[in-house]
């Protein structure tokens, strides 16, 4: 049974090892995966079990007064369509609700799951380095 969790206690880069970050060319390592969820405002991870391996997560960054920012958000493939996602977010949902707003940016087709999960469509801008796509050598204090 799927278990939803806002700590990390106990977690290890292995319980990330499943496969997350799927189709990125260079992706995380497990290791700086965990330093992510680590260095998020707000976590919540689906483990398969009290202490299996995480299958699901997402990220909120916060300035605590107005805004915040959805970072990421996965389930992993073999898990997907069976209702984890949503119950991520809204698990996420209910951390945020005191704030005025809840942004992120996504791909049209990923459109039509936020808008199950109550979201409404916007306009975003942004801006990717590649060369740093798999945060290796960044450490806290090096990277803004
Ligand atoms: C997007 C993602 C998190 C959805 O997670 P999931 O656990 O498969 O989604 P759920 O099962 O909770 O789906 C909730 C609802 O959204 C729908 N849905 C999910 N993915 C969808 C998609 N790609 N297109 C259309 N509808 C979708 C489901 O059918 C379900 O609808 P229902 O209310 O009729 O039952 C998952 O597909 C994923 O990890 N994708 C790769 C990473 C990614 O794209 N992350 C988001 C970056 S912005």
């Amino acid at each position: 049974m799927i278990v939803y969790t806002d700590s990390l206690e106990g977690i290890t880069p292995a319980h990330l090892a499943g496969g997350f970050f799927a189709g990125w060319p260079n992706p995380p390592s497990p290791e700086t995966h965990l330093r992510l969820l680590r260095n998020s405002t707000h976590i919540v991870l689906a483990r398969q079990d009290e202490t299996g391996p995480v299958v699901g997560y997402v990220c909120a960054l916060s300035d605590h007064v107005l805004f915040a920012y959805l970072s990421s958000l996965e389930v992993l493939p073999a898990f997907q369509r069976q209702g984890i996602g949503r119950d991520l977010v809204r698990r996420m949902q209910a951390k945020l609700a005191d704030l005025y707003a809840i942004d992120l940016l996504c791909d049209p087709d990923r459109q039509p799951f936020y808008a199950r999960c109550g979201l409404q469509p916007a306009v975003g801008m942004c801006a990717r380095n590649y060369a740093r796509q798999s945060g290796q050598g960044i450490t806290e204090g090096s990277a803004g």
